[in-house]
């Protein structure tokens, strides 16, 4: 097991910058562009940016201020236009939003409180307050939403509104191609890992049986070659559902993707530019990575053995928080927190190599694995059902690391996200696995 050993103080402190760091980015993500962009609706998946910033605040207000503090509600009126489940994201342009202004200055004075109430906050007692989970958890999920925003501004059509400095370039990669991870038991989810949300919890055993999966991401010159194989036109490649959602939508390539003569080019944050043949592929729904698996001989890892590879170290037989080890991502080990627009060359950040030998797990492309989004044996719903439980079942796939445009907050060895097998709006990408021959 891992203990991160930090004091109540600490936690404060990290809890302020945490908190910090993620409203200076949501600040950046709804200035950038003019008034009309934050109240349009960019695509019927996404909410009007407008609509997340004063969610963001409205979230913080319920939770830290209400709840743990106790406070009288702000401005109750307006719950439910910012509750997530009253109003689906293709309504939420039409309601009476708060306009631009009022929903800054209505984010900017829940913050002012919650600062104030996280000064003097027991960071034991509840289970809220315990470690100053509460203030983790609304941290968490400010930069969910930054990513969600992230995404909205990929969507957006007109110029480039946000710039960030590419990765480094790196030698290309000429290490194995694949790793063997050994079977048995190990520990999946967390039960000490203070900000971890219900669904990563508890800590269990879970035994793997022995498997191979990519040091890297799959590329997009590798997923390239699936589409000049014919791969999208090729139903046994595919399964049922699969097939006949990319013939209904005709679907040929990934999402923002154009053929151009020989080339292929996609739009990126309002550039287009010629597809990176380096770059782990971005953009791909579930069908589309589990076909590529199919065609490449190979299959998606299940959530299990991606976690495996992620956290298992073979020479203290335990799991550990991250594929580095335990201490907290730095810029050398992964690609997080929208330092970059891009995810970086496969074969990058060496030190964040896992024991086994595997790179980038963590940060670049989220990535899909085959399983089903269900609860850990002894989850507990915390602190509300909508989070995690009513997500649970088999319509939603497991993606696991993270993206470039995860912040470090929200990203670790155990952290679960999921989604519909059809959407690639979304940071996602995948690597593949197979079987060990026995
Ligand atoms: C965990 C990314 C699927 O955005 O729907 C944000 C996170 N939950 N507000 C989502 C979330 C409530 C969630 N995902
Ligand atoms: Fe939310």
């Amino acid at each position: 097991m891992t203990d991160p050993a930090l004091d109540a103080e600490a936690l404060r402190e990290r809890a302020v910058a945490s908190l910090i760091t993620a409203r200076d980015r949501t600040t950046l993500l709804t200035s950038c562009v003019e008034e009309p962009d934050l109240t349009a609706q960019h695509s019927p998946l996404m909410s009007p940016l407008v609509w997340d910033l004063a969610h963001i605040g409205n979230q913080e207000e319920q939770w830290l201020l209400r709840t743990v503090a106790g406070h009288e509600a702000i401005r109750p009126e307006i719950d439910g236009l910012y509750d997530a489940f009253e109003h689906p994201r293709s309504e939420r342009p039409s309601l009476p939003l708060l306009p631009p202004e009022e929903a800054r200055r209505y984010a900017a004075d829940v913050r002012g409180r919650a600062l104030d109430v996280l000064e003097g906050a027991a960071f034991h007692g509840t289970r809220l307050t315990e470690a100053g989970f509460a203030f983790g958890m609304i941290a968490q999920h400010e930069q969910q939403h930054d990513e969600t925003m992230l995404i909205t501004h990929q969507l957006r059509r007109g110029p480039q509104a946000l710039t960030a400095p590419d990765p480094e370039p790196v030698p290309l990669f000429t290490g194995p191609s694949e790793v063997l991870v050994p079977g048995g038991p190990f520990t999946m989810g967390t039960s000490d890992e203070p900000w971890a949300l219900d669904n990563e919890r508890p800590a269990h055993r879970r035994e793997v049986a022995p498997f191979r999966i990519d040091t890297t991401p799959v590329t997009n010159a590798a997923y390239q070659a699936f589409i000049e194989d014919g791969g999208y036109d090729e139903p046994r490649w595919w399964t049922a559902e699969g097939w006949s959602h990319i013939r209904r939508n005709s679907v040929t390539a990934p999402l923002f993707w154009r053929r151009d003569g020989r080339q292929w080019l996609r739009r990126r944050f309002g550039v287009t530019e010629v597809v990176p043949p380096d770059e782990p592929v971005l953009h791909v729904c579930w069908y589309e990575a589990d076909a590529y698996a199919r065609w490449a001989g190979r299959r998606l890892p299940s959530e299990a053995e991606w976690e495996k590879a992620a956290r298992y170290d073979p020479s203290g037989d335990r799991s550990m928080r991250y594929p580095w080890g335990d201490a907290d991502p730095g810029p050398e080990h992964a690609n997080l927190g929208q330092r970059h627009l891009r995810p970086a060359p496969a074969g990058s950040y060496p030190a964040g190599e896992s024991p086994l030998g595997v790179r980038q797990l963590i940060g670049d492309v989220w990535e899909w694995t085959s399983s089903d989004f269900l609860p850990y044996p002894g989850f507990r719903a915390f602190p509300y059902k909508e989070y995690s439980e009513v997500f649970f079942g088999p319509e939603y796939k497991v993606l696991r690391g993270g993206s470039f445009a995860v912040d470090p907050v929200a990203c670790r060895g155990t952290f679960r996200n999921w989604d519909l097998p059809i959407r690639r709006q979304i940071f996602s990408g995948f690597r593949t696995a197979r079987s060990e021959d026995v």
